[in-house]
This record gives structure tokens, sequence and C-alpha cells, in this order.
């Protein structure tokens, strides 16, 4: 059985996409089968993985959410060991408009994991930026969410609406998900505004806050422009080191 965390915050610019490609690299480090699931029709997770558009656009997300594919088919190996990938692309954006009309158009992802669950221990899903049909598809078929907050002003912004798309999904199509937890990003210690979010978002979260921040790297913003996740790209940054440190807190929560 998988345990499926969707990374989710209707924000844009957080850092859903590089906790999503570098969890789950970390995850596979830690040599737990994993499978990333890009869903945002900006496909960055997909780039982020050197894939470029032009070679994911026969085969992506699009086309097993339609039922084009099976959910095997859309699935290729990356450089890292025990992770594979699920790529977007642009034409993602048409899914929304043609799945509208669909029955059970929430369960699209969901109905595909029964293929995947066998073969992964986690599958960790990229969501876009916006409370929309892709990410309420994405929050359907996971077991929790992890929700990145960036550490900057109005960082609590929209958090309200967010914490009630959970609820209406956990009351009316996945009672089985839980927030796995809230993730500070782009932390900077040194600045008395990150400090305060921090303290903010850990008085209103509670335990619920990683005990891990992701500290602000410019390593973590390089890599994806050489198709690298950070432990390829610099193993030794700070970023990597925070990474791998959320994915162990991520398996010790089960
Ligand atoms: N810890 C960090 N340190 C420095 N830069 C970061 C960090 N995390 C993310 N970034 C950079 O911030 C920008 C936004 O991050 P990212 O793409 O992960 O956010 P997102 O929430 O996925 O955005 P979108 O809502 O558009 O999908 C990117 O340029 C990324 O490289
Ligand atoms: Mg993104």
């Amino acid at each position: 059985m998988s345990r499926v965390i969707a990374i989710a915050n209707q924000k844009g610019g957080v850092g859903k996409t590089t906790t999503a490609v570098n969890l789950a690299a970390c995850l596979a480090v830690a040599e737990k089968n994993t499978l990333l699931i890009d869903m945002d029709p900006q496909a960055n997770a997909t780039s982020g993985f050197g894939v470029q558009a032009a070679e994911a656009e026969q085969s992506n997300v699009y086309h097993a959410l339609l039922g084009h594919k099976t959910a095997d088919a859309v699935i290729r190996k990356t450089d890292i060991a025990y992770l594979s990938l699920v790529p977007s692309h642009i034409n993602l954006t048409g899914a929304e408009v043609e799945m509208v009309n669909m029955i059970a158009r929430e369960q699209k992802l969901d109905g595909l994991l029964p293929d995947l669950t066998e073969q992964f221990e986690y599958i960790v899903v990229d969501c876009p930026p916006s409370l929309g049909l892709l990410t309420i598809n994405a929050l359907t078929a996971s077991d929790c969410v992890l929700i990145p907050i960036q550490c900057e002003y109005y960082a609590l912004e929209g958090l309200g609406k967010l914490l009630n798309t959970i609820r209406l999904i956990q009351r009316h199509l996945n009672s089985r998900l839980e927030i796995a937890g809230v993730l500070l990003t782009m932390y900077d210690g040194r600045l008395n505004l990150s400090r305060q979010v921090a303290t903010e978002v850990k008085s209103y979260f509670g335990n619920k806050v990683f005990k891990t921040a992701i500290t602000r790297n410019v390593r973590l913003a390089e890599a994806p422009s050489f198709g690298q996740p950070i432990v390829l790209y610099d193993i030794l940054s700070p970023g990597a080191q925070n990474y791998m440190s959320l994915a162990g807190e991520v398996i010790g929560h089960g």
C-alpha cells in the first residue's frame, strides 16, 4: 500500500513544486519506491526532472486522467533510482474543461491509483495554484495533504479557503484525507518577518507544523534549470539537508 501525499496551496509561488520534487527525490534516496505525479499544467515538476514539453506531450497525466492511457503507460523512470514520474503538459489545462461534464469527475486520479499502490510506497502529487478540479482530484486521491507556507507577508491569507476545501472533501469525497502537516518554506532566520510568520503559523497549527523548515537557499532555485532535484544538483547544500530532514519526518509519520 502506498501513502499518497498531495502538496497543495492555492497561493502561487509558495514552494509547492520545489517541495514535491525534492521530497519525492529524498524519499527515493531513502530507498522508498516513490512516484511523483505532476498535476499542474505549468509542468514545473516535469521540467524540474529535465523532461521537455515535446517529450511529455504524447504521454502525460492528461491521457491517464481522461482514460486514453493506463496509469502504467504514462509513468517514466527518472535519473534517481526508486523514483518515477508521471509528467504533465500544458494540454492538461484542457482536461479541466473536458472533465466538467464527466461522471465522477473529482475521482479520475483516485481511479488510477489502485494500479499503482502495489508498486510504490509513496506517491507525491504536485498541485496547481488553484482550488479547481485538478487540485480536487489530487485531494480526493490522497491520504494526506502537505501545505507549504512561504514565510512572507500575507502567508496565512487564503488558508481558510484551503482548509474549508479540505473539510468539504473529507465530508463528501474522501474521509481518509488528513493534514500531514504545514511546511514553512523560504525561511530566513535573520529576518524578523520570517520569524514572525513562523510564530504565527505555529500558534495557528500547533503540532501540525513540520519541525523541518525549508530555508531560503539559492541552490534550490537553480536546480530546476539543470533538470535536477537538489540531491543530484548539490547534495551538500542546506536545501538538500532540509529536504532530507523533511523526508525523515514524513517517513517517521508512517
Ligand atoms: N527554499 C527556497 N529557496 C530559494 N528559492 C526557492 C525556495 N523554494 C522555492 N524557491 C523558488 O521560488 C519560486 C517558487 O517556487 P515553486 O515553483 O516551488 O512554488 P509553487 O508553489 O510550486 O509555484 P506555483 O504556484 O506557480 O506552482 C521558484 O522560483 C523556486 O525556485
Ligand atoms: Mg508549482
